[in-house]
């Protein structure tokens, strides 16, 4: 008999052979699912190379083939693949239905999750369905699209940090392979561990939006604490690596990302920039900013050397930002 690990792997790899198989050889999957993703670029290398499927609009097509196969409604309950109906619980139904389907892998390329995407603009329902956190699957410990990514991270010894799994897709067929997501919540320290492994360097593309550059600052200020060197690059507003390089094409892309990735500090300076131009009190906060992330950083010599950087950047006395670098430092304690 198999343990329940081994059998949520098991029941994993059903899912997404039937997510697969409904996308590319059913009618309803082909024409509604295979669709959306042409429509979307994607190419069958991708949809491939990402396991990229679609859900039945209906009830309890995974629940009858899974059961029908010889999988337990207990593992799909724990798999998170189905519900119980609340009040009846001996009433189940699939949660994944009528979307297309990312399928989350871990770093042996096995799939452990689901995130599934809504195909209308209907803003009553969620954009995304993903699964629950199982005995297999721990949020906080994965990145979207590590596996299909890590030899390139390494290779490239950079690691380009998004926000959506189309961003990750997208990039890929830009020829950016060195590319996952948070998935739209917060970088944890155990994802910043797990980058550490391949790289030292990461580039953070977040969206192009108030929500997105909000989530540049913390995970910055996170990767820092990590001991990671850090890049930025901003995108117009709205716009995401995704929408970016369908509207300017990969070799434009490919450029923009050159030209536009900024060391921590400057992007910092670039937020506040606008603002501070023409107010003193302003400028004092930008200073703040910058030492407040440089502060975050472990190793001194590094912090030395940044110290230095953005006392020029800033224009201001490199005595005065190791003073305010101190004051943090001694209050962290
Ligand atoms: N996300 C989620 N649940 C939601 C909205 C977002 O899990 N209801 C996660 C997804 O991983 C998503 C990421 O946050 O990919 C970023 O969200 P967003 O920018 O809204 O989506 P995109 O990835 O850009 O998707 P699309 O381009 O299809 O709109
Ligand atoms: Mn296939
Ligand atoms: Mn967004
Ligand atoms: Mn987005
Ligand atoms: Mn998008």
């Amino acid at each position: 008999a198999y343990n329940e690990r081994e059998s949520l792997y098991i029941v994993q790899a059903f899912a997404r052979d039937l997510f697969h198989k409904n996308l590319l050889q059913t009618d309803e999957g082909k024409s509604i699912g295979l669709s959306y993703f042409k429509e979307r670029g994607f190419n069958q290398a991708t949809i491939e190379k990402f396991d990229l499927g679609y859900a039945m609009d209906s009830w309890d097509t995974l629940h009858k083939t899974a059961t029908k196969a010889g999988h337990s409604e207990d593992i799909l309950l724990k798999g998170g693949l189905i519900l119980q109906k609340e009040g009846d619980p001996s009433r189940k139904y699939d949660r994944f239905r009528g979307r297309v389907v990312f399928t989350i892998h871990n770093l042996a390329g096995k799939p452990i999750a689901f995130g599934a995407r809504i195909l209308t603009n209907d803003k009553k329902q969620p954009k995304y369905i993903n699964s629950p956190e199982t005995a297999v699957y721990h949020k906080s410990d994965v990145l979207y699209g590590m596996y299909q990514a890590k030899q390139a991270i390494r290779s490239k010894d950079n690691c380009y940090l998004v926000e959506g799994y189309t961003d990750v897709v997208s990039m890929h067929l830009s020829g950016i392979e060195n590319v996952v997501a948070s998935s739209g919540t917060s970088l944890t320290e155990n994802q910043i561990k797990l980058i550490k492994r391949f790289t030292d360097n990461v580039t953070v593309l977040y969206d192009g939006d108030a929500a997105g550059i909000k989530a540049s600052l913390r995970g910055i200020d996170m990767l820092l604490e990590g001991g990671l060197n850090v890049k930025a690059v901003v995108f117009p507003d709205g716009d995401d690596p995704d929408s970016y390089s369908r509207k300017v094409g990969s070799e434009a892309f490919q450029t923009y990302l050159n030209e536009h990735a900024r060391d921590f500090i400057e992007f910092k300076i670039e937020l506040y920039e606008e603002e501070a131009k023409h107010d003193p009190i302003k400028r004092v906060d930008t200073v703040r900013q910058v030492v407040q992330s440089v502060s975050k950083i472990p190793d001194p010599i590094t912090r030395a050397v940044y110290v230095k950087e953005s006392a020029k950047l800033l224009q201001m006395e490199e005595e005065i930002v190791l003073a305010e670098l101190n004051k943090i430092l001694l209050k962290g304690q």
